[in-house]
């Protein structure tokens, strides 16, 4: 448990906390830390520090522990370097409340106090940000190893008090509630796509999200068994879920707290709970990471948590087709045609490109069962998405420049970052098939592309964005702010899309 509280400088107790000072190049720090008496003893100590050392701790993320015994109130504190104060945005703060958080863990401090980082309540959403997401660890089977040594026992609370100049009202109380409830969205999500293959498949997945149902019916959850998937037409999704013993399920989130008549949004995401390639298998080389390919529903699923909890004025519809991707003697096969939920057929060239199947057939049934005002998935769905824009940055391919837009715009704010890729009428052309509507692949080109212009058969002329997460949504070779970002699943794009659904309602 993360508690954190914000304070007026004048409120606080010092005593026996680990005090967390950030430092500006400039020194532009010493207008924000106030006339705090105990403040003052550290600033005098730190003047006495070799000049260059301190230069060298002033650059962006650097920091050094001093180890005081000033008073006896004043025990130890933590420098950290904030670098150019025009450079210290949103993202840097987010980081730099991750690394402060990291390197208290580290030495062992667990009750911190952070006076001169929070000017406003500008910087308030970015901190409870880095600190909430840096601290998490997905330990649950790490509970019987023995936590001797210099790091904190699994699980132990971590309490922070951010200082401020002016008295704090309810504004602050409210945003860091508001945060809380995002972040907490973040981990329940990180969790889940953490879980390894034998114990997360799509029924345990289904169970899971059944816990999201809440007792004054604004969150309803339906789990179709793989009969009403029989019954519904939704061959996609039994056609790669065949080659399992666990059968495929298709979970729908429905979240109702906006009038009847208002058009829902509609949210997909991928859950392969493992991803072989099927009979097209895979390299056995990092197959493991596999687990990951059900993030885009896990991602949908954190999205639903945070957003009961938000109590945001909204309809929001979430499906997540969830399947296992295995070789059998059941399995489905190259050379496959597969009629669709909307009736187009899929000639299948490769059975590792699934989740388009899987994604196709949710679309289809959320366009046509909820006719929803737009529709976001989110989808691990190729490998070329990572050659393309590598490991910190997710494509959005999409049919309308409102929606992209917005959610530049809130990708912009939360910096998960995404980059547009186009969709003309040539890569349609790429996935035609001699024997059916399209085939399942495209050529060695364009491959991200290739697979969106796949799901676009599927949405009819609805606002449609889609997401591929492959590179962003667990830690790679080359993830960056590694802080926030901890190993194993990041939770990508549930911050960006709480943001844009907010802003939906403000702009009404
Ligand atoms: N789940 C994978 C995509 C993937 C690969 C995500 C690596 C993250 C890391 C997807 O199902 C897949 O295998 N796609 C194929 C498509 C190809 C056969 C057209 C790919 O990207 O190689
Ligand atoms: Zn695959
Ligand atoms: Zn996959």
């Amino acid at each position: 448990m993360v508690n954190i509280t914000v304070a007026s400088m004048d409120d606080v107790n010092f005593d026996n906390q680990l005090i967390v000072i950030g430092l500006y190049e400039d020194d532009s720090h010493l207008k924000t830390l106030g006339t705090n008496p105990i403040l003052k003893v550290v600033f005098d100590y730190v003047k006495t520090l070799d000049k260059k050392n301190l230069d060298e701790v002033k650059k962006y993320g650097k920091s050094i522990m001093l180890g005081l015994n000033l008073n006896e109130k004043i025990t130890n504190v933590l420098l950290i370097g904030l670098g150019d104060p025009e450079k210290l945005d949103t993202n840097r703060i987010r980081h730099i409340a991750g690394l402060m958080s990291l390197k208290s863990k580290d030495l062992g401090y667990n009750r911190l106090i952070v006076p001169g980082f929070l000017s406003d309540s500008t910087n308030l959403e970015p901190l409870v940000e880095g600190i909430t997401l840096s601290l998490y660890e997905y330990n649950r089977f790490k509970k019987d190893s023995t936590t001797d040594g210099d790091h904190l026992p699994l699980d132990q609370d971590f309490s922070i008090t951010l200082c401020t100049l002016k008295q704090t009202g309810e504004d602050y109380k409210s945003i860091v509630k508001k945060m809380k409830i995002i972040c907490d969205g973040v981990i329940y999500s990180r969790d889940l796509a953490n879980s390894p293959p034998n114990i997360i498949n799509p029924a345990a997945l289904a169970k899971s999200a059944q816990e999201l149902e809440d007792n004054d019916n604004k969150t309803i959850v339906r789990v179709m068994s793989l009969e009403e998937l029989e019954k519904e037409g939704l061959n996609g999704i039994i056609s790669v879920g065949k080659g399992s013993q666990n059968e495929p399920k298709m979970i729908i989130v429905e979240y109702n707290n906006s009038s009847q008549d208002e058009k829902p949004v509609l949210l997909v995401g991928k859950a392969v709970t493992f991803d072989t390639g099927g009979i097209s298998i895979k390299p056995s080389d990092r197959m493991d990471e596999m687990k990951f390919d059900k993030s885009g529903g896990c991602v949908v699923l954190g999205i639903m948590h945070a957003l009961s909890k938000l109590n945001l004025p909204i309809n929001v519809v979430a499906i997540i087709p969830s399947v296992e991707n295995m070789p059998s003697g059941t399995a489905y096969r190259p050379g496959d045609i597969i009629r669709m939920h909307n009736g187009k057929t899929v000639e299948v060239l490769n059975t590792d490109a699934e989740g388009r199947l899987i994604l196709a057939d949710a679309l289809s049934y959320g366009v046509s069962k909820y006719a929803p005002k737009s529709v976001i998935d989110f989808a691990t769905l190729t490998g070329a998405c990572i050659i393309a824009l590598g490991t910190n940055v997710a494509g959005l391919i999409g049919n309308n420049d409102k929606l992209i837009h917005d959610l530049l715009s809130s990708s912009k704010k939360t910096g998960e970052k995404i980059w547009q890729l186009p969709l003309y009428d040539e890569f349609l052309d790429l996935i035609k098939s001699n024997v059916a509507t399209m085939k399942n692949i495209g050529g060695r080109t364009g491959g991200t592309i290739t697979a969106a212009a796949f799901l676009s058969h599927f949405v009819n002329n609805v606002p449609w964005a889609h997401f591929d997460i492959a590179g962003t949504a667990w830690t790679q070779d080359g993830t960056s702010d590694r802080s926030y970002n901890p190993k194993g699943s990041t939770g990508f794009g549930i911050r960006l899309m709480l943001d844009f659904l907010e802003e939906s309602i403000e702009s009404k």
